[in-house]
């Protein structure tokens, strides 16, 4: 089933989100294959947001990134990736509805809590990147109450 990279960033962890955020996955229906609390260096940082390099945010980007440690998962799903950035909310918290974690969370763009993979290729980039010793292969008990069949 389908998978999706996501990432408490340094400013979530800070300020004690990770609980309710690892709640909003779970209550949805998704399961956890992945979990790690980790310190990510600059060539890391760099290499996770390369498609972002050109822009002129991009330092301040990886800045933030490495500036305390963040909660990288992984969670599974039909359709995780796009109702994962659903419950994320826009980019910028100005413009991220009420009940999403940016919306409900967050105010400035530099500071918005949290990373979801755009895209199923991109997911799996960031997957293999994170978390290369592999995701845990479990089937949650709950299934068929989350999914017709
Ligand atoms: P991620 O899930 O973190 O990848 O965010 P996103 O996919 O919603 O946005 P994008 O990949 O375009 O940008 C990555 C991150 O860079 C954003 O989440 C912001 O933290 C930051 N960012 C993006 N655009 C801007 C900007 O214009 N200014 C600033 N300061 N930060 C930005
Ligand atoms: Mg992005």
């Amino acid at each position: 089933m389908e998978q999706s990279f996501i990432m408490i960033k340094p400013d979530g962890v800070q300020r004690g989100l990770v609980g309710d955020i690892i709640s909003r996955f779970e209550n949805k229906g998704f399961s956890l294959k992945g979990l790690k609390l980790v310190s990510v260096d600059r060539a890391f940082a760099e290499k996770h947001y390369a498609d972002l390099s050109a822009r002129p945010f991009f330092n301040a980007l990886v800045q933030y990134i490495i500036s305390g440690p963040v909660v990288a998962m992984v969670w599974e799903g039909k359709s995780v990736v796009a109702t994962g950035r659903k419950i994320i909310g826009a980019t910028n918290p100005s413009d991220s509805a009420p009940g999403t974690i940016r919306g409900d969370f967050a105010i400035e763009m530099g500071r918005n809590v949290i990373h979801g993979s755009d895209a199923v290729e991109s997911a799996a980039r960031e997957i293999a990147l994170w978390f290369p010793e592999g995701v845990v292969g479990w089937t949650s008990s709950l299934h068929p109450w989350v999914y017709e069949k």
